[in-house]
Formats: C-alpha cells, sequence, structure tokens
C-alpha cells in the first residue's frame, strides 16, 4: 500500500480490521517494521486524536515521528500552479511536500476543506498535490472530503462490540452551530456500504431533507428523512453533523429534533452511540448518553491507534 486516502485503498474490510484487532493484542510484535524509519505528520488545522493515535501507533511499530503544524509553524502554502508568487504564500507545496518527503519515509496529512467553493474542496486538489510531489507514501489524517482513519476505526469498534453477527449500524445526522465539513460522514458511509457489500452489517444513513450527501459515497445505502424508522432496531448509532452539501457549507434551519436522546433512542434499546469526537454536549448529542453505558466514544477514539498501526504496517510491509 502506497496511499490510504479512502475505502477504496483497501482489499477487504475484514481482513483490515482483524489485522487491527490482532496488534490491540499485541502492539509490540512488529517494532522491526518502523525501525530507522521516520513517520511526518503535517497538520494544517487542529487534532488531538489524529495526532496522538497515529504517534503512538507509529512509534508501536519503532517508527520516529516528526510533527509539523504547518499552518501555524510553516510558511504560508501556495496550491495553484501558473501564478506568480506575489501576495500572502510564501512558499509552493511542489517544493513543501518534496522536502518533507526528503526527511520521511511515509507522510500523513490534515486539511479541512474551506466549504466556500464545493468544486475545489471535492476535487482534492491540495491533498493530491501533497500526494504527487512528496515522492513517499501518504496517509489521509483527514483530507477535504473524507476521514479514512477514522471510519476504519469505527468498524473496529462495531466489530468489537457487535452482539448479532449482521448489525444495524445507522448515521444520524445532528445539530450544530458551525458549518463543519462533510468528510466524516462522506467517509463513515463509504466504508458502512463497503462493510454491508461484505455483509458485514446493515446500514441506513438518516437525515433533514437538504443534508443529502454527494452520491458517491452513497451508493447502495438506504436513507431516510424519518429519524425514528431508522432508528427502530438498531445496534449502533453513530451521531455526527454535517454542513449541506447541495446547498454547499450551508447551516439549513431544521424543524424537527435531531438531537439523540435516552427518549429518542428508546426505539432501539440495544444500540450502542458514536461519535467520532470532538463532541458538543447537549447540542450534538445528549450529555445523558455521553456519559451513559451506551456511550462507545471513547473505547472509539482508542481504536483510533490500531487503525492507524494497520495502515502503517501495511505501507511499512509493502
Ligand atoms: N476524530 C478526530 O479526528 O479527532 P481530531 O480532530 O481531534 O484528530
Amino acid at each position: 500500500m502506497n496511499l490510504f486516502s479512502s475505502v477504496h485503498d483497501i482489499d477487504s474490510i475484514q481482513n483490515m480490521v482483524t489485522e487491527a484487532l490482532a496488534l490491540k493484542a499485541n502492539p509490540f510484535a512488529h517494532q522491526s517494521v518502523g525501525k530507522n524509519k521516520t513517520l511526518g505528520l503535517v497538520f494544517l488545522n487542529p487534532s488531538l486524536r489524529t495526532r496522538l493515535s497515529t504517534q503512538k501507533a507509529a512509534a508501536n511499530l519503532g517508527m520516529q515521528v516528526l510533527v509539523m503544524n504547518m499552518d501555524k509553524d510553516g510558511w504560508a502554502l501556495e496550491t495553484q500552479d501558473g501564478i506568480v508568487m506575489n501576495g500572502t504564500s510564501v512558499e509552493h507545496i511542489r517544493e513543501a511536500a518534496a522536502v518533507m518527503g526528503q526527511y520521511c519515509d511515509v507522510l500523513g496529512l490534515r486539511s479541512f476543506p474551506k466549504l466556500q467553493n464545493r468544486e475545489e474542496d471535492y476535487s482534492e486538489d491540495l491533498f493530491n498535490k501533497f500526494v504527487q510531489f512528496c515522492g513517499v507514501p501518504v496517509i489521509s489524517l483527514e483530507s477535504a472530503t473524507r476521514h479514512p482513519l477514522q471510519s476504519l476505526a469505527d468498524i473496529i469498534t462495531i466489530k468489537e462490540h457487535q452482539k448479532t453477527s449482521k448489525p444495524k449500524v445507522v448515521l444520524t445526522w445532528a445539530p450544530h452551530v458551525k458549518a463543519l465539513p462533510q468528510a466524516v460522514p462522506n467517509s463513515f458511509s463509504e466504508w458502512m456500504a463497503k462493510a454491508q457489500e461484505e455483509g458485514l452489517i446493515d446500514f441506513v444513513i438518516t437525515h433533514p431533507e437538504g443534508y443529502e450527501l454527494a452520491e458517491e459515497f452513497t451508493k447502495g445505502v438506504r436513507i431516510t428523512h424519518q429519524q425514528e424508522e431508522a432508528l427502530a432496531g438498531a445496534d449502533f448509532v453513530y451521531v455526527k453533523n454535517w454542513s449541506s452539501y447541495q446547498d454547499y457549507g450551508k447551516v439549513l434551519p431544521v424543524n424537527e429534533e435531531w438531537m439523540l436522546t435516552q427518549k429518542s433512542l428508546a426505539i432501539a434499546p440495544n444500540a450502542k452511540v458514536m461519535h467520532c469526537l470532538p463532541v458538543r454536549r447537549d447540542l450534538e448529542l445528549a450529555a445523558e448518553l455521553l456519559d451513559s453505558n451506551r456511550s462507545l466514544v471513547i473505547a472509539e477514539a482508542g481504536n483510533r491507534v490500531w487503525a492507524a498501526q494497520a495502515v502503517l504496517k501495511r505501507i511499512l510491509s509493502a
């Protein structure tokens, strides 16, 4: 594996989950794989989980880690070609990525969308140019449209906690005061659609009208605007806000109550609750659920280590 940017970069979800759980059971069994290798983590946006879990995963494999907070500590980046750099940008991605590739054997990049121009964000121009010019394998630490390490950790968590052979997994939209990217729900949908194809789960998405995700991420997935209908009999409920894809980057008015509570989840008495974090309590998700034994959010964040370690091990073993 030379690139991990989406579910399309892996063969089978089941194999990846099995590999990750084997690493969880025996974290230091492959320390020689990363010996004398360097991982560079490049952040253009804030991160708690991705930063720490990926560093820990690399350390478990014997790697050295360099972290670059490009947004705060790096030169302002230019990504467009063919322009005279007489504005505020100081360094072109062509040189910046290539230089980082000189110092690292593997690179990870986090870059959020601007949510101003859909075409620009969904072209993944910055991420693709970074891959093109760095010259070493790249892991997405969340891009404009996807967050694959999060989705892998999510399916690991579902497989660990499932009580039935084919659990019902629901992705439900949640309210928020800010416009958030579609990267996590896009990616979650893409991974769950593949897991459904592999016969591992049943998957349903529910959201208010106007919050339809791009079709490329929801192929073969049942979608309903009726949250109660979607939640009925659910085994896992994945809570996430996202801004509109159609009316790009907008927070649309929603009249009904969409925040998941003990009351709204009564229709799914066995359901566990998931969220990628960070979460805004009692806005996106009721604190009563977060603080209950129905919440898997901490286990899910913990599994980010094994997701990252499984991906790094594959890249280093290629
Ligand atoms: N879930 C997630 O990616 O968290 P961070 O943004 O803190 O890395």
